[in-house]
Parts: structure tokens; C-alpha cells; sequence
């Protein structure tokens, strides 16, 4: 629900359970409020805002004010506000002032696209209503058009700014976040997700120091270091209870999200686009559209707010055939043979994955060009027949033959020097005339700013696509860019290029996703390299990282479900001793850890002994029982592996009717102490039997007395199941 307040100039958005409240005040747009709901109509800009004049604060408003220590909805530099900017441009004179004035403001039913990005959307029916309001600079005829969606329902803002050129001269964007909050209040903390290859998203808590603090990007990907999310807390909130206020980026490109104390009181947050080495000119009459910013309040602690981001982003950013119904239990070759493969033995593993009930099989890297090793090939999207002589329908068919559907890896923005293309086409990659090159894993990034060379991409996978019946693609990134330049633009647009190479990214996804709906699509970036929003609304699931681990993984997965839900997790069981760290963990903790997110065993079956092959089948069995309640249901973390040697899960169906408890055990203790593990989310007044045993227990009891858990054992796990009577 949006109000507008005539008398007082307020803005209130209203979702079910918060508020976020703007305010016009000597024409300027001040933020006022973001929290727990309020009754609407009845604030009062005295009762909103305490002004103040402070000594040596430049006075650009009336009565000694100044923008510098008032709340800003959407900051600029030049003038008074002294602090980091939302917005900052220069003019054909070189002047780099901009001072926004509000305009006018309307209100929309639902929730129009973003040009050429991806974003959150509704559907007809939906509570979805979208406030615009158009702010301008009348020195430069500048118009700056902040859009917020409000999800009333799901509970959740999003926040993006357009920016339009009314003047009749060119000018140059040299920053455009998506979101901006004055916070009034300070010691606030700031919770992220840093990581890097094999470990990402691993969630740090830090206090938000007096200054300025950012988590960013420059790597051209969201990456594996940082990811575009930033939350700030109130020191004593916690998993379950406290206030948390979290900001995620719906981009897949260089991104910084950050916080700044400053003196006053005042704790400004802001997310978008990373300004270092962008640019963006803008002629009269253009418009540059910025990602958007998802926003989400909970009351409920970090748990609340994860449960927020889960639901919409499963209902409402992902899209396609796949968004809702039960995806593929998969089997993909790459641990089991890296590039060493041939028909054969693809085959081979396909036959006793058929066996154990397993949907798909995935032939990874390595089936194209004269790829034996990382060294060639990529750009050469045509069938090694060396490896695969009966060509990839001949495959597909008999792995269809077999009862399962075929998938397959691509690398479609890569190109090797190794390759065809580059031979044809030595100017098609990210490069700058005259100077080396630098390769990561022998390859080079295809220039997607240009737009022969994204057609080349829809094109040929297209062809690929249509060439076999292929029912999954796996859609890789593995590095990061460098030497980002474009050999088509102009010397004083190349700080457009890793701007414009996303939009030529997502142009191809849009592209080709929508040309093939009924392919699974799965992305990946060296892992967990590019596990984001923007990914994740043209491909419903990500590869979450190359560490296979089971126990690294519940770290790796926790701190990935602190923003994205379990379904668009791909998690797969793997050999042991494991590839990256050499841990021996048992088959069925390996397959308890991978069932909850989208599952997928990566390895030669052939090698289990029997009994493992029993619990694999066992695993997917169970698994197609439960995908629904782990895709579909609410995640309640019970215990975190940051806490110590026992992780708890709690995944509860919508209407409370079935819960699956999963724990899982790192470490035994000698003598261990009593632990008990109480749930959350169930309906107190309910009886639930748990499916195992019969027993049955009250929902409060669950609730309120918990489930005893004895850590008598290293890498012990378990799934219990409760069904409500
Ligand atoms: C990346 C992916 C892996 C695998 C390899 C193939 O590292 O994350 O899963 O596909 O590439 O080269």
C-alpha cells in the first residue's frame, strides 16, 4: 500500500509487517522512516524528523538547515551534503553540481520491467504497487526518476533510479547507486558475505565504524569475494530475534554496498553499480536505467529476513517452467573424470545413475573443439568426435534411451586463443590495442558490450541447443575480467564497457532462456563465482561452489541461504577422499548435506560398494519426497555451523502441515554435554508424528522443549520428518 499525505508531504509504503516513510520538506526529498509498520497517515514531519543547525555545516535549506545533516532519500554532490553520494555527474561545462528538487510523484498498479535488466516482478493479482517519484536539477534540466516497488504481501521494497537527460547538452554519470538509506541512529553493524573460490559466502559480522565501510567488486563479476548483499543489524539481533535491515543488488557485475557513520547521528547505507572506472554518457534526450535494489526489514532477526528474500526471490525473480515444479535429481561427469571422458564411458556412468533413479545426466566441460585440457577450445561450440563420435544427439539419444534426459556445460562468454574464433575473430574479446592480454585459466572474456559478438553467442548455443535433445545447460564464468576495454567504442565510452557487457550478458540469457523454455538452466562462475539476483532471474539455480566438502559446504550453504533459498542451490555429493580438502565423510552425510538445495551426485557410481549404492538410492528416493518441502517451505536455522560442530535445519511447508529437521554432526565430543534443538515455525497447537518413529509430540512442545540431539559421533547426520495430524 502506498499513501501520500497532502497536508505533510509524506510518502508512506506500507508492506504487511513494515513501513518506509519519505518526506517532501522545502522541496527537498528526505527519508524519515524504515521499520516496523506503522498506521499510515497520521505522522507528522515534527514527530519524523529532528532538524537541527549545526555550526559549519554549509546551510542550503531555510531556518540554518543544511542537506548536509538531514536524512537524504537520494544524495548529490556539489552542494551542502558533504557525505557519499547517491548520484554524481558531470556537465558539458565540467561542472559536477547537482542539486534535486522534488517534482512530482504516481502511483502504478504492479510493478513495470526494468529496461534490459533483471528485477523482482508481479503478477496479475498480486498486492504489488509501485511508487514513482520524479526529482529534478533545474540548473541542467537533469530528471531523476526513483522508482519503489512494494511487495505487500512477500513484505519486501525495491528501490531503482532512472536518469534522464533533459538538458541540450550531453552529460557523464560518474555514479549512480540504486539505493541510498539515512539511518538515524549509529552503532549499527554491518553483516556480509566475503569469500573466494571453494569458499564463498562465508557471513561476517562486523560493528560499522565510525567512517565509511564497503564490501564491493571490480572483478567485472558479482564474484566470489564479496556478494552484492549487505545487511545492517542492531547489535543484540540474532539469528531469531532483533532488527535487520538487508540491501541485496539485483547485478551481476562490479558492485559496492556500504555504510557511513557519520557525526551526527546519521548511519547512510548504499548499494549499485561500483563508480570506480564507470562512466556513462548520456546525450539530451537518453536515459540511464540502474539495477535494482531488493530491500528487506525484518523484526524477526537474520532469520526473518532470510525466510523474506527466500519467498520472493523463489516466486518472484525466478521465472520460467522451472520456477515452481520439482527440477532434475542430476548426475554430472566432471569429478568423476575432469576432461578425460570418451561416449564410452559417459555411458557407463549414465547407466548406473539410471539405475539409482537419478533424472539427468550432465556431460560437463570438455565435449567440444579439441578440448582435452583447459588450454583450447572455447568458442568452438561443435563436437569433439574424437571423445564423442555418435555426436551429442547420438549421446542424448542413448542417454535418453536409458530413462534420463541429457544436459550439458557450456562457456559461452569465453574464448580460448586456442580456438577457431579467436583465429577469426582476434578482436571479439575485452581487450585494449597495443597491449597484452592477460589470460586467466589460458582464456580471454568475449567483448559482450558489442553486439555482433552477443548475436555470435545466441546463435551458436542456440544451435546447439536445437542440435540434440538437451533438457538442462549449465552456463559457466570462469574468471575474472581484466584489460576491460571495447575495439568498437569511442575513447571517451570505454568507461561503459563493463556496464554494457552485462546488458549484452543478460540480452543473451534473455535471449536464449526465453527461446528454450523448457531447458533447466543452471549458472555457475568458477563455482559459486556469480551466485546472485541478477543470475537467478534468467536461470532459477546456481552451481554454489567447486568445494564439494561436505562439511565445508554447510558453512558454504548457510552463508548462501542468509540471502538465496535453498532451491536455487545446486549441491552435489562427490567422491571421497573429497577432491579439494580430502576429507572422508559417510555417503549418507554427503547426501543429507546436497538434499536440501537442488541435488546432484558427481561422481563414477560404478566405484560405490553396494551398500552405498543402496543409500544413494535410498537418497533419491527420499529426495523426490521431500524436494518440495525444502524448494517450497521455509528454512529455519536452528543451529549455525559458525556456533560449533552441530548444524540443525528446519524446513516448514507453508501451511505448517510437514516439517523436515535436518542435523548434522562435524565433530563428536567425549562426555557431551545435554543438547536440545528447539523448532520454529511449526503451528503450537498441532500434534506432528514423526514419520520414522510414530511418535507424536505437540507443535509446542517442538517448539518450546525441542528435540534432544547427542553428538556421539563425527560427521553423524539425520532427516527427521514431522506431519501434522
Ligand atoms: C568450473 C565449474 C566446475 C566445472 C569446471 C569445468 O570450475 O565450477 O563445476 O564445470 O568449471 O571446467
Amino acid at each position: 500500500m502506498i499513501c501520500y499525505n497532502e497536508q505533510e508531504k509524506i510518502f508512506h509504503l506500507k508492506t504487511c509487517r513494515t513501513s518506509y516513510i519519505m518526506g517532501v520538506y522545502e522541496n527537498t526529498l528526505l527519508h524519515l522512516y524504515w521499520g516496523d509498520a506503522l498506521e499510515t497517515g497520521c505522522e507528522t514531519f515534527a514527530q519524523m524528523l529532528q532538524a537541527r543547525g549545526r555550526s559549519f555545516c554549509a546551510t542550503d535549506m531555510p531556518d540554518g538547515l543544511s542537506t548536509d545533516t538531514l536524512p537524504m532519500e537520494f544524495p548529490t554532490f556539489g552542494s551542502a551534503d558533504l557525505r557519499t553520494p547517491a548520484l554524481h555527474v558531470r556537465y558539458a561545462d565540467g561542472s559536477r553540481i547537482t542539486r534535486l528538487t522534488y517534482d512530482s510523484y504516481r502511483i502504478l498498479d504492479g510493478k513495470p520491467a526494468l529496461e534490459r535488466l533483471p528485477a523482482t516482478y508481479a503478477e496479475a493479482g498480486d498486492d504489488v504497487q509501485t511508487l514513482e517519484i520524479t526529482l529534478c536539477d533545474t540548473y541542467s534540466g537533469l530528471r531523476v526518476v526513483l522508482s519503489y516497488g512494494v511487495f505487500h504481501t512477500m513484505d519486501a521494497i525495491t528501490r531503482s533510479v532512472r536518469v534522464e537527460n533533459g538538458g541540450s547538452d550531453s552529460v557523464t554519470l560518474l555514479n549512480v547507486m540504486s539505493a541510498c538509506l539515512d539511518f538515524q541512529q549509529l552503532g549499527m553493524e554491518m553483516l556480509h558475505l566475503p569469500g573466494a573460490w571453494a569458499r564463498e559466502r562465508f557471513p561476517e559480522r562486523v560493528p560499522v565504524m565510525r567512517g565509511k565501510m564497503t564490501v564491493d567488486s571490480l572483478r567485472g563479476a558479482s564474484s566470489a569475494l564479496h556478494n552484492p548483499f549487505a545487511a545492517l543489524l542492531e547489535p543484540d539481533t540474532t539469528e531469531r530475534h532483533g532488527r535487520v535491515w538487508g540491501m541485496n543488488l539485483v547485478y551481476s557485475g562490479n558492485f559496492t554496498a556500504g555504510a557511513e557513520a557519520e557525526p551526527y547521528g546519521c548511519t547512510r547505507a548504499f548499494i549499485g553499480i561500483h563508480p570506480f572506472d564507470f562512466t556513462w554518457n548520456l546525450a539530451p534526450g537518453e536515459s540511464f536505467q540502474s539495477p535494482e535494489a531488493v530491500l528487506v526489514f525484518s523484526a524477526n532477526g537474520i532469520g526473518g529476513m532470510s525466510r523474506i528474500f527466500h519467498r520472493l526471490y523463489r516466486t518472484r525473480l525466478c521465472r520460467g517452467a522451472f520456477r515452481d515444479s520439482e527440477r532434475y535429481a542430476l548426475i554430472n561427469n566432471w569429478e568423476a573424470t575432469y576432461f578425460n571422458f570418451n561416449s564410452d564411458k559417459i555411458a557407463h556412468i549414465a547407466e548406473k545413475a539410471a539405475s539409482v533413479g537419478l533424472d539427468l545426466m550432465v556431460l560437463d566441460d570438455g565435449w567440444f573443439g579439441h578440448r582435452d585440457n583447459d588450454h583450447s577450445s572455447l568458442g568452438d561450440w561443435y563436437v569433439y568426435k574424437k571423445k564423442l563420435p555418435e555426436g551429442l544427439d547420438g549421446l542424448a539419444e542413448k542417454v535418453n534411451n536409458m530413462g534420463m534426459r541429457f544436459g550439458l556445460w557450456f562457456e559461452p562468454e569465453m574464448i580460448s586463443e586456442d580456438s577457431d574464433l579467436y583465429r577469426a575473430h582476434p578482436d571479439w574479446c575485452l581487450h585494449v590495442a597495443g597491449r597484452p592480454r592477460t589470460p586467466s585459466r589460458n582464456q580471454l572474456i568475449l567483448d559482450l558490450s558489442r553486439k555482433d559478438v552477443c548475436d555470435y553467442i545466441i546463435e551458436t548455443i542456440s544451435g546447439v541447443l536445437k542440435s540434440a535433445p538437451i533438457a538442462y545447460v549449465k552456463w559457466d564464468m570462469n574468471r575474472n575480467m581484466s584489460e576491460v576495454g571495447s575495439a568498437l567504442l569511442p575513447a571517451e565510452q570505454q568507461g561503459e564497457v563493463y556496464h554494457r557487457y552485462m546488458l549484452g550478458l543478460y540480452r543473451c540469457l534473455e535471449a536464449i532462456t526465453s527461446a528454450f523454455p523448457q531447458v533447466l538452466f543452471e549458472s555457475c562462475s568458477g563455482g559459486g563465482g556469480r551466485f546472485d539476483p541478477g543470475m537467478l532471474y534468467y536461470m532459477p539455480q546456481t552451481w554454489t561452489s567447486d568445494d564439494t566438502d561436505a562439511v565445508e559446504r554447510l558453512m558454504i550453504q548457510y552463508g548462501t541461504s542468509i540471502c538465496y533459498p535453498y532451491s536455487s542451490m545446486g549441491c552435489h555429493v562427490s567422491a571421497v577422499p573429497n577432491h579439494q580438502v580430502g576429507r572422508v565423510t559417510p555417503i549418507r552425510m554427503r547426501g543429507h548435506v546436497a538434499m536440501p538445495g537442488q541435488l546432484g551426485y558427481e561422481l563414477d557410481l560404478n566405484k560405490l560398494t553396494d551398500d552405498e549404492i543402496e543409500e544413494v538410492k535410498q537418497q533419491v528416493k527420499e529426495y523426490k519426497q521431500l524436494g518440495e518441502l525444502f524448494h517450497q517451505g521455509d528454512l529455519y536455522r536452528l543451529k549455525n555451523p559458525d556456533e560449533g560442530p552441530v548444524t540443525v535445519l528446519l524446513f516448514v511447508s507453508p501451511d505448517q502441515c510437514k516439517a523436515a529437521f535436518c542435523l548434522y554432526v562435524t565433530k563428536a565430543m567425549a562426555n557431551a554435554p545435554h543438547l536440545r534443538i528447539r523448532l520454529d515455525g511449526l503451528d503450537a497447537t498441532a500434534q506432528y508424528r514423526d514419520t520414522a518413529t510414530g511418535e507424536i509430540y505437540s507443535g509446542s512442545v517442538l517448539m518450546h522443549v525441542g528435540l534432544p540431539c547427542i553428538c556421539d559421533a563425527d560427521y553423524k547426520s539425520e532427516i527427521r520428518v514431522f506431519e501434522k495430524l
